[in-house]
């Protein structure tokens, strides 16, 4: 479990007590003695102080996340790596190199769905509906192991890219195939057989 999950599970169980031993009338603590021992009822934390820590939760978890340029990131080295994956016929990698991609595309729907610089749209309504057909078409290829059709497959997928980038305003972030891999220290199967003989 991530630490940002950690203290929002926290958040959550703050806001359950809030809700079990809110005060609605708003009485006085003393009220809350148990009749006929005389003893105060133990102290519960007040309304205020909980609303506060929750708040104070809130804000941990969102300096918890880390910015959406690190996540883009990470799609921008998994596109890379597939095209090269696909390039070389190595498909147990690529469809790997697919699927973290779609893992990346989801992470970034539950972490921004309302991210700031697609409003008025919403980040987590427009990045499935222009990302989804794109990504189906590519795990079909990669599925069928038909390198042309891989190709026409990973250009759609990157003019969807490029798409949000201008929906967002980005219009200068251009995705296209890579033409150097950066990172040269990951093969699949294949490749390394290759590179071993
Ligand atoms: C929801 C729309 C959306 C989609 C879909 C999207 N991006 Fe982005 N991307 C953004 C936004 C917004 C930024 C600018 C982030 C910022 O504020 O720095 C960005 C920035 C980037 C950057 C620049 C990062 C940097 O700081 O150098 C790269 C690279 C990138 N995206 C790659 C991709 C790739 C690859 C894909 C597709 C697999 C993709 N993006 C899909 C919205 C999107």
């Amino acid at each position: 479990m991530m630490r940002h999950e950690i203290l929002l599970m926290s958040a959550a169980i703050s806001f359950f007590c809030v809700s079990a031993f809110a005060n609605p009338a708003g009485e006085p603590a003393a009220a809350n003695a148990k009749p006929g021992t005389g003893k105060p009822a133990q102290a519960t934390p007040d309304n205020a102080s909980l609303q506060r820590e929750i708040e104070q939760l809130k804000r941990q978890v969102k300096q918890l996340q880390p910015d959406i340029t690190e996540a883009m990131l990470g799609l921008q080295i998994r596109h890379a790596r597939l095209w090269f994956a696909g390039e070389s016929g190595d498909w147990t990698l690529a469809a790997f190199q697919v699927h973290g991609l779609q893992d990346g595309l989801e992470g970034i729907v539950d972490t921004y769905p309302e991210h700031a610089a697609l409003q008025p749209e919403r980040l987590g309504d427009i990045l499935p509906a222009m990302m989804g057909a794109p990504m189906k078409t590519l795990r079909a290829a990669v599925d069928n192991k038909n390198k042309a059709e891989f190709e026409r497959a990973f250009d759609g997928v990157s003019a969807a890219c490029t798409g949000c980038h201008a929906v967002a305003g980005f219009t200068f972030l251009q995705i296209h195939r890579p033409k150097t891999p950066l990172l040269d220290n990951l093969s699949g199967t294949s490749v390394a057989i290759s590179a071993a003989k």
